[in-house]
């Protein structure tokens, strides 16, 4: 199995733009491309991912994390504008947060995410416990653009940080009997009060199959737009799964466990027939209350709309895994004609 050599957390000098210069090169290229293409094709999608030639560094307000090298990954290119940071970090679903959209950002600074630790145990050949910076230092960060597709039929495009799961995979060492990894959300009701209100059973728990997580599009996440993640975003840790409905994307995670069993993920026990454990981006299989046909594309901060205000205005098509197609190998034979 494939072990990446330790790379070094903080970069050389030289190696570095300031992130306020990356954010205006990259506003600047923003605008260049957009009005480019929106004089062109009468003002349809930007493309933006991977405009950036240079390595950037990642630090949160505080500078308590630095993130060292970042690279744009320029396989992950999109044709799709991305989602203003202001709104995808305003409109949120983190119901440890509350269960309203504006709810996670008004209790964001509940939450403390450092000091962090991260237990990575179970069926694997090397079990530890790791403080978030060491968990992060040997992986080389990425940016990589994603389309986040929400269960309720609501979408926004994200330029995300972090590094490919299999790559955590392969320093953990799975044993032969491992199928399945278990994510856990730090479970502390002082910090994350929505965890006083039994919506879910707490703590958050997701899972993917050990085949899914070692896909490359599956990413663990500590930044988005070039910085850590905003703590209503999942900080200082999260899993983005792009092909699969977001609630699979779990937040704030402490504990990933690998096992032989498959775990039962807090939703799916929540609502077995409406969210089960594969839960696919698919437009032909609708939820049981609403169709997945079609998401309403959040660009910019919406105005007065919560959840319900979301499946209001449904333009665009889904697409089926969600526009990943090559994870259709993943579930070669699996019956897609209905939820699951
Ligand atoms: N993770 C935890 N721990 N708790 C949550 O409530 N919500 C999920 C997912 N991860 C959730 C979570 C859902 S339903 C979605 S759509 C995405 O986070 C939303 O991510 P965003 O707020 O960054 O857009």
């Amino acid at each position: 199995m494939l072990i990446r050599s330790p790379k070094p957390l903080h970069p050389r000098e030289s190696e570095v733009t300031d992130h306020d210069a990356w954010l205006s090169r990259r506003l600047f290229l923003k605008k260049g491309v957009a009005g480019a293409l929106a004089a062109s094709t009468g003002g349809a999608g930007v493309l933006l991912a991977g405009c950036e030639t240079t390595a950037v560094t990642a630090r949160n307000s505080d500078g308590k994390l630095e993130l060292g090298i970042v690279k744009p990954n320029k396989s992950y290119l999109l044709p799709d504008t991305i989602t203003e940071k202001a709104a995808a970090t305003t409109y949120n679903n983190f119901y440890e947060m509350g269960v309203l959209k504006s709810d996670p950002r008004e209790n964001a600074h509940l939450l403390k995410t450092a000091p962090w630790s991260v237990r990575v145990h179970g069926m694997v050949d090397k079990p530890a416990d790791y403080q978030l910076e060491d968990f992060i230092a040997p992986h080389q960060l990425e940016e990589r653009i994603y389309r986040l597709r929400c269960v309720e039929a609501w979408s926004m495009v994200i330029p995300w940080v972090g590094f490919p799961m299999a790559d955590l995979i392969g320093r953990a060492q799975p044993t032969s009997k491992a199928r399945f990894v278990k994510f856990t959300t730090l479970l502390d009701p002082s910090m994350l009060p929505g965890q006083r209100t039994p919506v879910l059973d707490w703590p958050y728990v997701e899972a993917l199959e050990l085949k899914e997580a070692l896909h490359p599009l599956t990413l663990l996440t500590v930044g988005m737009y070039g910085e850590v993640l905003p703590n209503q975003n999942g900080a200082p840790l999260r899993l983005v799964v792009p092909w699969k409905y977001g609630y699979k994307s779990i937040k704030s995670i402490v504990d990933i466990e690998f096992t032989d069993h498959r775990p039962v993920p807090s939703w799916t026990r929540a609502a077995p027939n409406e969210y089960p454990f594969y839960s696919n981006v698919n437009p032909s299989v609708n939820h049981p209350r609403w169709s997945q046909a079609r998401e309403r594309r959040i660009t910019n901060i919406p105005r007065g709309l919560d959840a319900i205000g979301a499946l209001l205005e449904p333009k665009i098509e889904t697409l089926m895994f969600n526009g990943y197609p090559e994870v259709a190998e993943l579930y070669r034979g699996m019956d897609m004609t209905r939820l699951f």
